[in-house]
This record gives C-alpha cells, sequence and structure tokens, in this order.
C-alpha cells in the first residue's frame, strides 16, 4: 500500500513536472495553436469581413439610389423652369401677368389648380374667349411636363 502510494505521488509528480515542460515546448506545438486561432480568430474576422463588405454595397446601393431619386427631382426642376421660359412671353416671368390681358393671374395657383387648366385646354373642357390659343400651349406636353410646369409655376 505505501509503495502504491509513493508511486501514486511519483506519478503526480511527474504528471506536474510535465506542465512546465510541455509549455517549454510550445513552440513546436504552434501549428496546431495557430489551427486553433485560425478557427477562433480569423473565421470570425473572416465572416465580419464579408458582413462589412455585404454593408458596403448595401451602402452603395443606397447612395446610388438616392442620387437617382435627387437627379430625378432636379430633372423634374430644371424641366419646369425650362419648359415655363416658352409661356413667360404671355404670362410673365413669374407668371404675374394678365396673358394678353385676357387670362386669369396663374401665379399663387396650386399644383392641382393648374394642372387641371392645362389638362382642361387640352382637352376642351376648361377656358374662356382664348381658349383655343392655350389649347395650342398645352396640347404636345406630356402628363410629365405638365405636373413639373405646375410644379413649378405654384412654388413662384
Ligand atoms: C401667346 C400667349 C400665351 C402663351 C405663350 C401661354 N399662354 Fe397661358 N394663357 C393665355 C391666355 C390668353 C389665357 C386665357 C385663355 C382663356 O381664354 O381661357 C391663358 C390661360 C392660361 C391658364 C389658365 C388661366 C385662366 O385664365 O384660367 C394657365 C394655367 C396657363 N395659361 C398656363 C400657360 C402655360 C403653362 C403656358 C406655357 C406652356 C402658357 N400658358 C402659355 C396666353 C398664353
Amino acid at each position: 500500500m505505501r509503495y502504491t502510494l509513493s508511486i501514486l505521488t511519483a506519478l503526480l509528480l511527474l504528471g506536474c513536472g510535465d506542465t512546465p515542460q510541455k509549455s517549454s515546448a510550445e513552440p513546436e506545438s504552434s501549428p496546431p495553436i495557430q489551427e486553433t486561432m485560425t478557427q477562433k480568430t480569423v473565421a470570425p474576422a473572416l465572416v465580419k469581413h464579408e458582413k462589412a463588405v455585404e454593408e458596403v454595397s448595401k451602402a452603395e446601393e443606397d447612395v446610388t439610389q438616392k442620387a437617382e431619386e435627387v437627379q430625378a427631382v432636379a430633372t423634374a426642376a430644371v424641366d419646369g423652369a425650362t419648359l415655363f421660359q416658352k409661356c413667360t412671353s404671355c404670362h410673365g416671368q413669374k407668371a404675374e401677368k394678365v396673358a394678353l390681358g385676357k387670362s386669369e393671374v396663374i401665379a399663387g395657383w396650386d399644383v392641382s389648380r393648374l394642372s387641371s387648366a392645362m389638362h382642361g385646354y387640352k382637352d376642351g373642357s376648361y377656358g374662356g374667349a382664348m381658349k383655343a390659343l392655350m389649347q395650342g400651349q398645352v396640347k404636345s406636353l406630356s402628363e410629365q411636363e405638365i405636373e413639373a410646369l405646375s410644379e413649378y409655376i405654384s412654388s413662384l
């Protein structure tokens, strides 16, 4: 029994002595450590990286979309202002004139009033004595151009 115990103690001591030995041999066991690092550190980092790449490309998409929206708004504004140039000789730069001494002053009209007047001139359902003249002015305008014009005039 005593003998067994001392063997056990010896083994225990050996076992304890083993530990520092192992750690001193660490450089040799570096491949498995690297492997562990790959799994524990590099893999999540890769996942993070992929996520970041995904987020960046999503942000890029968002920016492109926003730019297109801004472009669309800008184009509409430019169109309205440009289109109105052919109206200013009669209605005035600020739509403040009584066109040919006959029309109402359209400055201050809201979008829907302007747009329905133009649609009305187009299909002949709106206007006074000189409605034929105004029909000639608006008949070639598209839906979008009427909208752009209405937006622009109402903003003057
Ligand atoms: C040659 C002159 C002339 C030009 C150019 C002209 N208009 Fe007119 N506009 C008139 C006259 C005149 C009237 C009144 C017509 C009537 O008897 O209904 C009028 C009426 C209108 C009205 C309704 C106001 C009302 O009296 O009920 C709107 C809106 C309008 N014009 C918008 C435009 C727009 C937009 C343009 C350019 C695309 C334009 N006009 C170009 C002469 C002009």
